[in-house]
């Protein structure tokens, strides 16, 4: 079954038009989202300026490890591949392995679940999580573990549907965890978030008692 001449022309031309107009023009990639180290669904379309897949595998503490799959189209600017560890407490963290990539249906396939390492390394950072409110001071300090050397401050909004809540968190953080900016927008497989802050310092030996 070929294509008729018309929708040969057709495709030519939108081609033709997204060779000019640029990167990120029709961009298709698979979207869904789950409970599991991997999840299938349909292949979008992405908004316009978003312009780079995503596979984005979680691991965060809920009665347990839990662990949970996004593929969506993002920005550029908000997806880094690799590897990001957060620490806000004992038994709260996140831990995600990313990988971006920039062709039609690119993140098809799936990447290995990341690993907590729990072995703590002697950083302090200040911590709080704060839901329902887009600042939270220091009240306890959390203790780092593995390779996290950073002190992260995240606080924006979450959106999952029609319904929308501000938060605030801060804790230790892997070093690639402040590739994130202010403004960017990160899905995950419950929310998506609207980052307004996006902080990040080296984590210390000592208590931390810096003012606010
Ligand atoms: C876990 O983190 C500790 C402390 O930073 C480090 O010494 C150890 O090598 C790490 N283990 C793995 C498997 O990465």
């Amino acid at each position: 079954m070929g294509l008729s001449t018309r929708q040969d022309t057709f495709l030519l031309a939108f081609m033709l038009f997204c060779t000019l107009v640029g990167p990120g023009c029709g961009l298709t990639c698979e979207v869904c989202n789950g409970p599991e180290d991997t999840c299938s669904g349909k292949m979008k379309q992405c908004e316009q300026g978003k312009d780079t897949c995503a596979i984005i595998v979680s691991e965060s503490h809920e009665k347990g490890p839990y662990v949970s799959t996004v593929k969506a189209c993002m920005k550029s600017r908000d997806c880094h591949t690799g590897y990001v560890s957060t620490t806000m407490g004992p038994n709260n963290y996140m831990v995600t392995n990313t990988h971006c990539c920039q062709s039609d249906g690119c993140n098809r396939g799936s990447v290995p679940a990341p690993q907590y390492n729990r072995t703590v390394n002697g950083l302090l950072c200040p911590s709080c999580v704060v839901p329902f409110r887009d600042t939270c001071a220091a009240t306890q300090l959390a203790q780092c573990v593995g390779q996290e050397t950073h002190c992260i401050y995240l606080a924006g909004r979450a959106k999952a549907g029609i319904i929308s809540a501000k938060f605030a968190t801060r804790g230790c953080a892997t070093e690639s965890a402040c590739r994130t900016k202010a403004g960017a927008e990160v899905p995950s497989a419950s929310y998506h978030y609207f980052l307004h802050r996006a902080d990040c310092h080296e984590a210390t030996t000592l208590p931390y008692g810096r003012a606010e």
